[in-house]
């Protein structure tokens, strides 16, 4: 049991088939993910591999409202530490990224870390003309910001705070590994684009949104319209064994008519497309999958749609407001067209793209519409109230699964 901001308790009652608003809207719980969820027995994603490639290279990110920075140190290991000085707690690291870096020093007080993130020196430790300086009992080898276990996968880099967390591929499971390796693995990774969006809303309503298969043809009418992303497609999803991390495959379009959509708002027939080659896709993959969504719980998603990828990853800035990271990707074998080909079809993606521009908003449109419903819940029992794997996308499994595991780790 949690208390809110009023200190009225809630709890949740019944299965995964209801989700009560007030765990969107509680903000001790958020002290209680951060706890128990981003610095618990999860695997975060942190960078790429390539982003950090020589000694002295790092870039800081978020495990989900902590600040950390992660380093490739002058032996070539990979570091990650929580970005914070032990003296007064200021930023270790300002910028986004660097390179070439030696050592880091903090910019309020000049105290130094290494690159593995132990603490080096302290200005005026001795005082100045023997007076002042640092307690004689203070030892810097007592003092430094907390570390992170790393692993890498195919050139991404995810880290934990928990001994807890097993290895990376039995957390993803047998079945969502190699699907996520089907995009990230054989072929090295290049970054085409990044950019950060801000939604309006907490971050597990995108949570929802990513492994929420059976919205994409309805709310998204560019997918619908031009037959991008229906139901009526074949594909399935796929829920890990732990319920928190998910694959939704969509098979390539077929001739017949298809009548399944009559009566939809998303589908207006009478559009088309000027320049048709938005939709112009060459199959990479034999089995013609062609929108892949692999999510990896808490708050990171790889996707394959037509010939677009990018990874996502999402972190809470406060009870209604996530950051959303986008980080576009190539081949660096690309041909010339085929990468042209890609940064065409991501324009389907980001807060202006023909499809994700609604993912943008629509968690704001439940924040506004559950403003005075703390104690009410959603109805979640598309596909059944489990949490397995399904051979249809007409089902809300993976998001089951994913508040299983929440339930879990956060005790309600
Ligand atoms: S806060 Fe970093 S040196 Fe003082
Ligand atoms: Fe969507």
């Amino acid at each position: 049991m949690l208390k809110n901001r009023g200190s009225e308790e809630h709890s949740w009652q019944g299965d995964l088939t209801r989700v009560p608003f007030w765990v969107y809207q509680d903000e001790a719980l958020m002290k209680e993910e951060q706890r128990r969820v981003f610095e618990g027995p999860v695997w975060n994603f942190l960078c790429l591999e390539s982003e950090i490639a020589e000694p002295g290279d790092w870039r800081t990110t978020s495990v989900g409202q902590m600040p950390v920075v992660v380093v490739r140190d002058a032996e070539g290991n990979l570091t990650a530490f929580e970005n914070r000085c032990v003296h007064r707690g200021a930023l270790i690291c300002l910028d986004n990224e660097g390179k070439g870096a030696e050592d880091f020093q903090c910019v309020y007080h000049a105290w130094r870390y290494d690159l593995r993130g132990n603490l080096k020196s302290v200005a005026f430790q001795r005082g100045v003309r023997g007076q002042g300086g640092m307690d004689a009992a203070f030892r810097l080898d007592e003092h430094g910001p907390r570390k992170m276990r790393l692993t890498s996968l195919h050139g991404l880099i995810f880290g934990t705070f928990s001994e807890a967390t097993p290895d990376i591929e039995t957390y993803l499971g047998p079945e969502v590994l190699p699907r996520l390796e089907r995009v990230v693995a054989g072929r090295r990774l290049e970054i085409i684009g990044r950019f950060t969006e801000v939604l309006p809303n907490n971050w597990k309503m995108y949570a929802e949104n990513v492994r929420d298969s059976y919205h994409a043809s309805l709310l998204h009418l560019f997918f619908a319209t031009f037959k991008i992303n229906r139901l009526s497609q074949g594909g399935g999803i796929v829920v890990s064994p732990n319920g928190g991390n998910s694959v939704s495959s969509t098979i390539a379009p077929t001739e017949a008519n298809d009548t399944a959509y009559d009566g939809m708002r998303s589908v207006d027939d009478e559009f088309r497309l000027r320049d048709e080659s938005l939709l112009d896709v060459v199959d990479e993959h034999p089995d013609l999958i062609r929108q892949h969504i692999v999510t990896v719980y808490p708050n990171f998603v790889v996707q394959k749609t037509q010939n677009a990828m990018a990874l996502r990853f999402f972190t809470p800035r406060g009870v209604d407001r996530t950051d959303l990271e986008w980080i576009y990707l190539g081949y660096a074998d690309d041909t010339p067209e085929m990468r042209q080909r890609r940064l065409r079809h991501l324009n389907l993606g980001g807060p202006a793209g023909f499809v994700s521009m609604e993912d943008g908003c629509v968690g704001g449109f439940v924040e506004r519409g559950i403003a005075t419903a703390s104690d009410e819940a959603s109805i979640m029992q598309m596909g059944g109230s489990g949490t397995t794997s399904q051979e249809t996308r007409a089902t809300e499994a993976a998001i089951r699964g994913f508040w299983g595991l929440w339930r879990d780790m956060v005790g309600v």
